[in-house]
């Protein structure tokens, strides 16, 4: 079977210095990965590298996305293949509100389609019912003096919107309590359940945001590879021992 994302051996430098050190990873349809691991290991490098930062050089091995190698390809190029990163600290735009970002975005994701600000307006009403989402919020400046856990669901909007087939969440926990981050994973299981074929690497440092968003694979990263897989009892016993026993 073809895998949706198909790591093969990536070894990525940045300024001449090796960050990642030789990663494979299969990830299919509908499946949740995460990946956890210490400060430095490199989750973030991956994530970026996956979406195409060009900060970051590949000096080895492939990235297929559904059997394609996009290492060519700009990061606007993956977002229209079905890409989608979830950034630690969304930007802020004043002036730009919620909804025109929006609109925006999606008709250059889909250009052929291009639909008028009333088409749009009826797709992203939809959206903010499926996610619980009020009129107010998508009145607002792009993220500008959002909390922590709003910017977290205009991220989610947005992957709503956009209808992505593989997102990238990193530290998508980081900065939110217990309530806000219950509120955007249920979301994403929102998202999850109306398109069962999303699937979703989840990189974290802590185990809570797995109990909402389970993982079918855990892997743990350290120095630039992954040093183990297992299921999500791994991420528990991360949690008690902590990375250096593992
Ligand atoms: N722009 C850069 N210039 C120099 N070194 C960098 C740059 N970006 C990342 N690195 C280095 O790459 C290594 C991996 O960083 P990365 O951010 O991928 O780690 P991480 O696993 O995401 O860590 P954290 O858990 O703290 O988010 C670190 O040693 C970091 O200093
Ligand atoms: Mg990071």
């Amino acid at each position: 079977m073809k895998h949706l994302l198909s790591i093969k051996n990536l070894h990525v430098s940045i300024k001449n210095k090796d960050i990642i050190k030789g990663i494979n990873l299969d990830i299919d349809s509908g499946q949740i990965h995460a990946i956890m691991g210490p400060n430095g290991s490199g989750k973030s490098t991956l994530a970026l590298t996956l979406m195409g930062h060009p900060k970051y050089s590949i000096q080895k091995g492939q990235i297929l996305f559904e059997g394609k190698d996009i290492i060519n390809l700009l990061v606007d190029q993956r977002a229209r293949l079905g890409m989608f990163l979830a950034l630690q600290h969304p930007y802020e735009i004043e002036g730009v509100t919620l909804r025109d970002f929006l609109r925006q975005s999606y008709n250059s994701i889909y250009s052929d389609k291009h639909l008028s600000p009333k088409e749009f307006n009826d797709l992203l009403n939809q959206k903010m019912k499926d996610l619980n989402i009020s009129e107010s919020f998508v009145c607002r400046y792009l993220n500008v003096g959002f909390s922590g856990g709003e910017k977290k669901l205009a991220e989610t909007l947005q992957m709503a919107v956009l209808n992505p087939k593989f997102i990238i969440l990193d530290e998508l926990d980081s900065g939110l309590d217990i309530d806000a981050l219950q509120n955007v994973c249920k979301a994403i299981n929102k998202l999850k359940e109306l398109n069962p074929k999303l699937s979703i690497l989840v990189i974290t440092h802590y185990q809570r945001i797995l109990k909402f968003l389970k993982p079918d694979f855990v892997h743990v990263m350290q120095d630039g590879k992954i040093i183990k897989s297992g299921g999500k009892e791994l991420a528990e016993e991360l949690e008690k021992i902590g990375y250096k026993k593992t």
